[in-house]
């Protein structure tokens, strides 16, 4: 790889992208592959540390590689592969796991929402969950990991994972740096505002799908839970409308004070439903590219296939040089 800087992140196959998804991460991804040597990663590894359904993680798999090419990554430009297709990635994991303390993990605060959300399963892979995602992005000696607010204590811990074992083994991993987003870094709930919008949430308004149509995406914005105020005003306390106003700056590009100028005088009825049509419009094209490259299997799987070798290339050698480091035998 050229001079460049190489950026890693990866998104979970667990059904459509939602918004915060969009906002915080993809769509992100896809500006700067002009800047940087850019890999991303479907990471089922990681959806199976909750329960899956085998049918459904497949099709979803394959979905989510098509989405993240319907948001803009070009498999030319970028690498972009299924996780378990670069087995080099479990290769490090136990790696780095032996560089990682048990009580490290146990303050992730991810591992303690999900522990209690999944009482009936709490595997040993859920609780190393994050070891996996170190060995995701120090597999490619990544600089920057462009994820929403949500994923930074992970973050934080591949960064101490790399700091120990260079200070055991000698320099050797990046360590790398999150790049998080201005604007988006966390989109909340419609329906709780102070909760982040997540795809597991119960209620179906609480949260909008990049695939929603557009008067689903509408019908979803005029309930949005707001407050008993009417004014359009970015203000600590304004949760619900806080969150409208960032979504809005987001898909629109205008500036927080320009949102507030264009609806002065107006009422939240008028400014939800303006949201949800600039949400839907500007998702319009990602829901036709989606459409478009599921009807081509072949050609998705020769992304992925492509993808996948260009990712065993490159993290394939940074692992043979991490087992020469730990003291492992050359096999050949
Ligand atoms: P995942 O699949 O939960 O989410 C993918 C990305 O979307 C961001 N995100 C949000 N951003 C803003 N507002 C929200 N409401 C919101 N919800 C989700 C997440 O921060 C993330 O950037 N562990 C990761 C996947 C992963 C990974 C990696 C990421 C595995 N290996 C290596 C980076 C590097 C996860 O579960 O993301």
């Amino acid at each position: 790889m050229s001079e460049k800087k190489i950026i890693f992140s990866g998104i979970q196959p667990t059904g459509t992208f939602t918004l915060g998804n969009y906002i915080g991460a993809v769509r992100n991804w896809a500006k700067l592959q002009e800047e940087y040597n850019c890999i991303y990663s479907i990471v089922d590894m990681h959806a199976i540390t909750v329960r899956q359904d085998p049918v459904k993680l497949r099709q979803h798999s394959l979905e989510a590689y098509a989405l993240i090419m319907a948001c803009g990554i070009d498999p030319e430009k970028s690498v972009a592969f299924i996780q378990s297709h670069a087995p080099t990635h479990a290769m490090l994991n136990w790696i780095l796991a032996c560089s990682t303390q048990f009580g490290e993990l146990s303050r992730m605060t991810q591992f303690k929402d999900k522990a209690a959300k999944h009482s009936d399963d709490v595997n040993a892979g859920l609780f190393t969950y994050p070891v996996l995602m170190a060995a995701d992005i120090l597999g490619y000696n990544a600089d920057l990991v462009p994820v929403g607010v949500d994923q930074k204590q992970h973050l934080e811990l591949a960064r101490n994972v790399a700091q120990r074992f260079n200070q055991k083994y000698g320099e050797f991993f990046t360590v790398p740096d999150a790049y998080i987003p201005e604007v988006g870094a966390k989109v909340m709930s419609l329906q709780e505002p102070t909760k982040k919008m997540s795809k597991s949430d119960a209620n179906p308004n609480a949260c909008i799908f990049i695939l929603d149509d557009k008067d689903t995406i509408i019908r979803k914005f005029r309930r949005a839970v707001t407050d008993s105020d009417s004014e359009i005003v970015f203000k600590e306390g304004k949760d619900g409308i806080n969150n409208l106003i960032t979504i809005y700056s987001a898909v629109t590009g205008k500036s927080f004070e320009e949102t507030e100028k264009e609806f002065a005088g107006k009422g939240y009825g008028d400014f939800k439903t303006a949201v949800g049509e600039a949400v839907s419009d500007h998702l319009a094209p990602v829901r036709e590219k989606f459409a478009q490259l599921m009807s081509d299997k072949a050609y998705l799987k020769d992304c992925y296939t492509k993808g996948a070798e260009k990712a065993m290339r490159i993290s394939g050698k940074v692992v043979s040089k991490a087992y020469r480091k730990v003291g492992f035998v050359d096999s050949h």
